[in-house]
């Protein structure tokens, strides 16, 4: 498998300079395990490692876990693993985080990831699933705790459409979806040429960017306007939308 692009993906930060490092410095740290899954993201995938969850991200994701004493999680997309091994710390030990990633876009990724689950003391509590997300979506036993959504944007609503139709969310479990503020573009969305024409270097990674903002602006709609749930979309990072059950 090859990586699509070689121009480094880079999404401007909702907060003005200095605000997200202030916040990430005025935290508890992380683990050795989750700085080291870190490191290697930037050095095995550089132009992508900026897709990777955020240190406030994974402490935020373990507070619900441990918080909600929850026991059962799904990720979807699972990259180099970081959110992951983040969401395994936090489970009890019997706990399980079944994660998602069909690694079309960067084989490179998975190694990293098989790597770092291997060698965590939370590896066991973790079940990689290599497929297409709506595949196993549509398969995968529920219901779960906590449900992170983390891959491709423009199959944002199905992903939605069919845990919600599957009940793969118990009652007073939480949907996180990622990226919901998509850098701030979701403000002005551009309309470029569609992404596909050119799948690699700078214009692919820029117009790849500028029509995924279409998505999520569709997306938080959906989700907003749905009665079955209840949304709060929190300026967290990138922007993280929690997704509960309407009671
Ligand atoms: C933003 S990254 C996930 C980051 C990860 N959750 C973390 O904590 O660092 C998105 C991942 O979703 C995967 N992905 C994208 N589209 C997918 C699809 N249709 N099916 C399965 N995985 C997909 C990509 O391969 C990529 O590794």
């Amino acid at each position: 498998m090859e990586h699509r692009s070689d121009a480094v993906f880079k999404k401007p930060s909702i907060f003005r300079d200095g605000v997200r490092e202030y916040a990430e410095r005025l935290s508890s740290p992380v683990s050795a395990e989750l700085r080291d899954i870190a490191e290697e993201t930037v050095k095995a995938t550089p132009e992508w490692a900026d897709i990777s969850t955020a240190h406030i991200q994974t402490s935020f994701l373990q507070m619900l876990i441990t918080t909600g004493g929850m026991n059962r999680v799904l990720e979807v997309g699972t990259f180099t693993g970081h959110g992951t091994v983040a969401l395994a710390e936090a489970l009890p030990d019997h706990g399980e985080v079944v994660t998602i990633d069909s690694y079309v876009a960067d084989k490179r990724a998975q190694d990293v990831a098989v790597r770092a689950f291997e060698r965590s003391p939370h590896g066991h509590k973790i079940k990689p699933v290599l497929d297409e997300a709506l595949t196993v979506l549509q398969s995968v036993e529920g219901d779960f705790d906590l449900i992170f959504l983390d891959a491709d944007k423009p199959n944002y609503i199905s992903y939605f459409e069919t845990i919600l139709a599957r009940d793969l969310l118990r009652p007073r479990g939480l949907l996180v979806v990622d990226n919901t503020l998509w850098g701030g573009e979701v403000l002005h969305p551009r309309s470029l040429p569609p992404a596909d024409e050119a799948r690699t270097g700078e214009e692919w990674v820029e117009r790849m960017f500028a029509n995924w903002a279409h998505d999520v602006v569709r997306f938080n709609k959906h989700v907003v306007d749905d009665p079955r749930v209840r949304a709060a979309l929190l300026t967290v990072h990138d922007g993280m939308t929690l997704v509960q059950l309407a009671s």
